[in-house]
């Protein structure tokens, strides 16, 4: 199984902050805010990630995240030549995926505690479609999921009369048929290939598995200034009570026992003296 992160996307809720720097880059309290997607993505398992994002911004994302080395997997990149919609990224990302599965994650979702979560395996997803859902107080923002008694039967994309409070969140699994459908698909109303029209069509074929997260689990996005300050402040008051960093991608792959003990202490060798590598260096004496 194969993972991509989307990171193009012209930022503009939060201009002039992206201005310069891509949205992906900009802090979530002390980490980039693309450290976020990536830790989950690691949990899922996936060893192989490609990172997509605009021409602009690519150096920047190769200056952050290299090869991959220093996190125990591999990060490959593409460029996206304008935001044609987060569906596109199947299109760009065909030469890498192959006849895969894939697990696709918005660079600008944050999860806290999905980790925990079972389906959020590789090793449990066999065909089909996966889809997380979140209830949400604003639905209208987000791809809304409508019911039939306990069933699916469709998502509408920033309905103005939401019929559910059930959010479909940026983290998606799919099996090997997904760029066939993303190539049938014609652009929406706002000129992008929507992934609400993917997910669609696995319901219609009934190969769709909604996982509604728990309570435990909290799924922010850091889209506008106040979302993102929301974030920061989420963020600095789990780690400062709990004396822990959350969402390290270091330390979701040495969970993941993608790298051996010694080649993390390596890692950590050419890393500053500050509170993210020494809580680190604490986790590696555990
Ligand atoms: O965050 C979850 C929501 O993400 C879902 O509930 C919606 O169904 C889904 O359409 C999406 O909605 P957004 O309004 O948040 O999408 P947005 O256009 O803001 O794009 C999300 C991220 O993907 C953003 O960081 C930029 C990136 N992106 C987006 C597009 C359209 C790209 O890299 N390329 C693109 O072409």
């Amino acid at each position: 199984m194969k993972g991509i992160i989307l990171a193009g996307g012209a930022g503009s809720r939060l201009f002039p902050m992206t201005r310069s720097v891509s949205k992906q880059l900009i802090p979530v309290y002390d980490k980039p805010l693309i450290y976020y997607s990536l830790s989950t993505l690691i949990y899922t398992g996936v060893k192989d990630i490609l990172c997509i994002s605009t021409s602009n911004d690519q150096n920047a994302f190769k200056k952050l995240l290299g090869n991959g080395e220093q996190f125990g997997v591999k990060i490959n990149y593409e460029i996206q030549n304008k935001p044609n919609g987060i569906a596109e990224a199947f299109l760009i990302a065909e030469n890498f995926i192959k006849n895969s599965k894939c697990v696709l994650i918005l660079g600008d979702n944050i999860f806290y505690g999905l980790e925990n979560t079972a389906k959020l395996s590789k090793t449990t997803f066999i065909k089909g479609a996966r889809i997380f859902s979140c209830e949400v107080e604003d639905p209208s923002r987000y791809g809304v999921i409508n019911f039939n008694k306990n069933k699916i039967t469709s998502i509408i994309e920033k309905p103005h009369k939401p019929t559910s409070n059930l959010a479909v969140t940026g983290l998606y699994f799919y099996d090997d048929k997904v760029t066939k459908i993303v190539k049938k698909l014609t652009p929406s109303k706002r000129r992008e290939l929507e992934i609400t029209d993917v997910n669609n069509k696995y319901i219609s074929l009934n190969l769709i598995d909604n996982v509604i997260m728990n309570n435990n689990v909290v799924w922010l996005d850091a889209g506008t200034p106040s979302s993102l300050l929301q974030a920061s402040q989420f963020v600095q008051t789990i780690q400062d009570r709990q004396n822990k960093i959350i969402c390290s991608p270091e330390e979701a792959s040495l969970i993941m026992k993608n790298y051996s003990l010694k080649d993390f202490n390596k890692v950590l060798k050419s890393y500053p003296n500050n509170d993210y590598s020494n809580y680190l260096r604490k986790i590696s004496k555990k």
